[in-house]
C-alpha cells in the first residue's frame, strides 16, 4: 500500500510518500481502506521528533481516518463489513490501509462524505472528554476556548452550543474572529489586539465562565484563572505558550477553582471505546440533525501531503485540514 512517512524529523518537506506492507488486524481491530485522512496539530509535533508514537504504535504519523472496514473482528459491535466508518487511531493514518479498535470506529454520519468524516474523530472525541467529562460544562453554563478557529476550537463551540452552554472564544485575525461567531460563540476575541481577561470579564459582568478550554498554558495559566467564575474548571490540552506556568493560589482557594488537563493518544483503547459510544449517543444525532458540522479549511489528495503541512505551519487555516487518496 502507498503511506505517508516521516523519513526524519523536521519540515513539512521531510513527509513522503513510501510503499509499506498491508497492517494486521488483531482481536478486537479492524482493517480500513483508508478514503480520507485528517492532518492535526500533534501530527506536526511528530513530523518534528517532538511527539513520539506511544509503545506499539505505527510509525506512519495520522490520528483520524474515514474507511471502509475490509476485514477483522467485529465481535461486539454493530458495524458490518464494507461500511464506512470514522476512526480514532494511535497512528497509522496516513496510508492506503489501516488498523483501528473496532471500539474507537463509529458509522460515518448520513449526509456526511468521507473527507468530512475524517475531520471528526481526533476534535470530537477530545473536546468531549475535555469540556464535557473533564470540564463538566453544563446547559446555561458558559465555556471560554482558546483558539477558536482551529480544528479543536471549531469542534468546542459546536458541541457547546448544541449542548445550550454560551461561548467565548479568541482567535489570531479578524477573518478567525467572524468564524468563531458564524459558529455560534456570542463573543470573539482577537488576542493580538485585546486583552483577553478584561474582554471576559466584561463580557459577563465581572462574572467570569464556568470552563476555560486552554491550549496555550504558559502565561495564560493565571489569566485564565482571572477569567473563571467560582467553581470554574480550567482545562489544558496543549502548551503552545510554554510548560511552566504560575498559578494564583489564592484565586485557587477562594473561587474554589479546578485546574486539570489530558491528552488522548495514550489513553486505552477501553477509555477511548468508552467515549466513541458516547459521542455515538449524544454527538452523532446533533451531527445527523445538521447542528454540528465538521469545518474543512481545505481538501488536498494524498500526494500533496507536504503543501498540507506548510499550511498548518503558517496557520492561516480554519477548521481541519482533510487528506484524500485518489
Ligand atoms: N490534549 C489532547 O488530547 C489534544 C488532542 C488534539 C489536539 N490537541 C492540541 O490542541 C491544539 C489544537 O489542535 P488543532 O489540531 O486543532 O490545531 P490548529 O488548528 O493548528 O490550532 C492551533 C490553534 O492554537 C491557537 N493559538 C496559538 N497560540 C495562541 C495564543 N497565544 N492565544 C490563543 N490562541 C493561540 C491558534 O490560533 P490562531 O491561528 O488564531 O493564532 C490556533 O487556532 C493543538 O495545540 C494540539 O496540540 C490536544
Amino acid at each position: 500500500m502507498r503511506a505517508i512517512e516521516i523519513s526524519q524529523p523536521g519540515g513539512p518537506e521531510v513527509l513522503r510518500l513510501s510503499e509499506r506492507p498491508l497492517p494486521q488486524a488483531g482481536v478486537g481491530e479492524v482493517l480500513l481502506r483508508v478514503r480520507a485522512f485528517g492532518v492535526n496539530r500533534p501530527d506536526a509535533l511528530q513530523r518534528r521528533g517532538l511527539y513520539p508514537p506511544p509503545a506499539g504504535a505505527s510509525d506512519i504519523p495520522g490520528l483520524e481516518v474515514c474507511g471502509e472496514i475490509v476485514s477483522g473482528d467485529l465481535d461486539g459491535t454493530d458495524l458490518q463489513m464494507g461500511q464506512l466508518v470514522c476512526a480514532l487511531l494511535t497512528g497509522g493514518g496516513y496510508a492506503e490501509y489501516c488498523v483501528a479498535p473496532a471500539g474507537q470506529c463509529l458509522p460515518l454520519p448520513a449526509g456526511l462524505s468521507p473527507e468530512q468524516g475524517a475531520a471528526l474523530p481526533e476534535t470530537l472525541f477530545t473536546v468531549w472528554h475535555n469540556v464535557f467529562e473533564r470540564g463538566q460544562l453544563q446547559a446555561g453554563q458558559t465555556l471560554f476556548v482558546q483558539g477558536g478557529s482551529s480544528g479543536i476550537g471549531t469542534a468546542a463551540i459546536q458541541l457547546a452550543v448544541a449542548a445550550g452552554a454560551r461561548v467565548i472564544a479568541t482567535a489570531g485575525s479578524a477573518d478567525k474572529c467572524a468564524a468563531c461567531t458564524h459558529l455560534g460563540a456570542e463573543l470573539a476575541i482577537n488576542y493580538h489586539d485585546q486583552d483577553f481577561v478584561d474582554a471576559v470579564l466584561s463580557h459577563t459582568a465581572q462574572r467570569g465562565v464556568d470552563v476555560v478550554l486552554d491550549m496555550v498554558a504558559g502565561s495564560y495559566i493565571a489569566r485564565e484563572q482571572r477569567c473563571l467564575a467560582e467553581d470554574g474548571r480550567l482545562v489544558v490540552i496543549a502548551v503552545q505558550g510554554g510548560l511552566q506556568a504560575e498559578i494564583d493560589a489564592g484565586l485557587l482557594m477562594r473561587k474554589r477553582q479546578t485546574l486539570t488537563g489530558s491528552t488522548l493518544r495514550n489513553r486505552s483503547v477501553a477509555f477511548k471505546s468508552a467515549i466513541a459510544r458516547t459521542l455515538r449517543e449524544k454527538v452523532w444525532p446533533w451531527i445527523e440533525q445538521g447542528q454540528v458540522r465538521p469545518v474543512v479549511d481545505t481538501i488536498f489528495a494524498a500526494e500533496q501531503i507536504v503543501h498540507a503541512h506548510q499550511r498548518m505551519e503558517q496557520g492561516q487555516h480554519i477548521g481541519k485540514l482533510v487528506l484524500r487518496w485518489v
